[in-house]
């Protein structure tokens, strides 16, 4: 596993697993597999409905606490500053953790116009000890550089949707810039058309990888963290192969070639359900 070390120090594998869309139940039997195939950092939220899920894995498991890296998410309905203190006391509950180590903001959902406070309670909570890191996702520059000036703490990610169809470039500049870690969600385009991409399937077989590993690996060569999901228990062991091979800075280039700015989520603008 690599490490990426975070702006404010903390280690965080560049490698994670995801849990959305996956039933409370059926997260216990992939956050298992997955810490048994080797992964120790996991990407739930509030409203997965699978923090309990998630947790018992990880009560189950025999994985030291100070080795699990636990991300989770306050929801659009909980913005605001007292109501993410109750919800993040609420999913720390569920999770049965005494902290976890990257609370995260799921949405501006500018609308509303509560991020600002919303982010001060996370500050808060990173004061109090109570979360290792902070940090958003789906943020835009503008909605990053409010916070860059209305807060103290920069936060250390930024998780937004990216793939070589969505390769997010202004947004990356900008955050490195900040020293603003980009993690990807739907790094594998939700198991779309990228897999079956003529680009993405020579690569692949040039290497004798698949084309998943392919992709996991040019956003791990892009200095991005990635929380690919699956339920599948040999997907969950393929997209852990992932370190015992290097792509070109030609492959690299084909694949950045790929982009459409094409996304399978909203935008975030656009995202202010509740
Ligand atoms: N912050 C946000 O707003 C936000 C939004 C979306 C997602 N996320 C996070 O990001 C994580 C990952 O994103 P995602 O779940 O949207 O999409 P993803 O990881 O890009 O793709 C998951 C899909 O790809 C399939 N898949 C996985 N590995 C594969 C492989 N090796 N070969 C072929 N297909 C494969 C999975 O199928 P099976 O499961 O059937 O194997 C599943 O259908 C989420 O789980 C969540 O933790 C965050």
């Amino acid at each position: 596993m690599k490490f990426v070390t975070l702006n404010n120090g903390v280690k965080m594998p560049q490698l994670g697993f995801g849990v959305w869309q996956v039933e409370n139940d059926e997260a216990t039997t992939a956050v298992a597999k997955a810490l048994e195939v080797g992964y120790t950092s996991i990407d739930t939220a509030m409203i997965y409905q699978n923090e309990e899920g998630v947790g018992k894995a990880l009560k189950e498991s025999s994985v030291p606490r100070e080795e699990l890296f636990i991300t989770t998410k306050v929801w659009n309905s909980d913005h605001g500053y007292e109501n993410t203190l109750r919800a993040f006391d609420e999913s720390l509950e569920r999770l049965g953790l005494e902290y976890v180590d990257l609370y995260l903001i799921h949405w501006p959902a500018p609308q509303y116009d509560e991020y600002v406070d919303t982010y001060k309670a996370l500050e808060k909570l990173y004061h109090d000890g109570k979360v290792k890191a902070i940090g958003v996702c789906n943020f835009e520059i503008p909605h990053l550089e409010r916070l860059l000036k209305e807060c103290e703490v920069v936060p250390v990610l930024n998780q937004v949707e990216c793939h070589p169809y969505l390769s997010q470039n202004e947004l990356k500049e900008f955050c490195a810039k900040h020293d603003i870690y980009v993690e990807a969600w739907s790094p594998l385009e939700q198991g779309g058309e990228v897999l079956q991409d003529e680009a993405v399937m020579k690569i692949a077989k040039n290497h004798g990888k698949t084309p998943a590993q392919v992709v996991l690996r040019w956003h791990l060569q892009n200095n991005t963290i990635v929380i690919p999901k699956s339920v599948t228990p040999s997907r969950i062991e393929e997209n852990f192969q992932v370190f015992d091979f290097e792509l070109t800075s030609e492959e690299m280039n084909e694949i950045h070639k790929l982009n459409k700015d094409r996304r399978r989520g909203p935008h975030p603008n656009d995202m202010n359900v509740r």
